[in-house]
């Protein structure tokens, strides 16, 4: 066995502790860091199941739960004209948008610190994280866009795997078929090793 002076040992233990101790405090003081904000929202990945399991409680499909007459769960209902209730303001709002956060009730309701206007109500016990509520705003900074459920969204084509060659002509499916085989050709290969 290769003996190392313990000093040596010491010191390299001494870097270790220093670098956990460097990655413990960074990790501690950017707890976002690990959720950087997508360069583009995507209502289906990101948006869709935050209002369902945030907000369709009282603002989804169930009429008899439905608060202040505002529903997530349709494209009219999340877009449509809220009336005003205060005396004296008899203009319209919305609670989205698009493009314009700052003037989408939604983002200020998430954002309010006020408990009585608050979303979702405190007594709900339901909350959004700061990376969520950044994630709605920003979604209807891009414009708001809704897609239809993924379910029913026509499946797009896959790209062909660059697999094989360009002489294959109209053999179409050969590509797709390599590349099956050429995945289990590696994976036979690492199981008989
Ligand atoms: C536990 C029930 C509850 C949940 C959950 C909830 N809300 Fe509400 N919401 C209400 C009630 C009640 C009102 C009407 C009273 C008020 O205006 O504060 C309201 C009003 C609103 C309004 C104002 C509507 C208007 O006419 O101006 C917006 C916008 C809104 N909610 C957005 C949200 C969003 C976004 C979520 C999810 C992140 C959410 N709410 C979750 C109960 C809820």
């Amino acid at each position: 066995m290769i003996r190392f002076p313990r000093a040596k040992i010491a010191l390299a233990a001494g870097l270790i502790l220093v670098a956990v101790l460097t990655f413990a405090w960074f990790s501690i003081n950017n707890p976002g860091e690990g959720e950087r904000l997508p360069e583009t929202v995507s209502f289906n990945f990101h948006i869709r199941p935050l209002l369902s399991d945030r907000c369709f409680k009282c603002h989804g499909p169930d009429e008899k739960q439905r608060k202040a007459g505002l529903r997530f769960d349709t494209q009219e209902g999340a877009f449509a004209a809220l009336h005003d209730t205060l005396a004296g303001n008899a203009g319209v709002h919305y609670a989205i948008v698009p493009g314009h956060p700052e003037q989408s009730t939604l983002v200020q309701r998430i954002y309010s610190t006020n408990p009585d206007s608050v979303m979702p109500t405190p007594d709900s016990h339901l909350s959004l994280s700061a990376f969520e509520k950044k994630l709605l705003e920003r979604w209807i900074e891009q414009g708001a866009r809704w897609e239809k459920h993924w379910a029913f969204l026509a499946p797009e084509k896959p790209a062909l795997p660059a697999v094989g060659n360009k002489k294959m002509g109209p053999q179409r499916n050969r590509p797709f078929i390599l590349q099956k085989q050429q995945e289990h050709k590696a994976q036979t290969v690492r199981r008989s090793r």
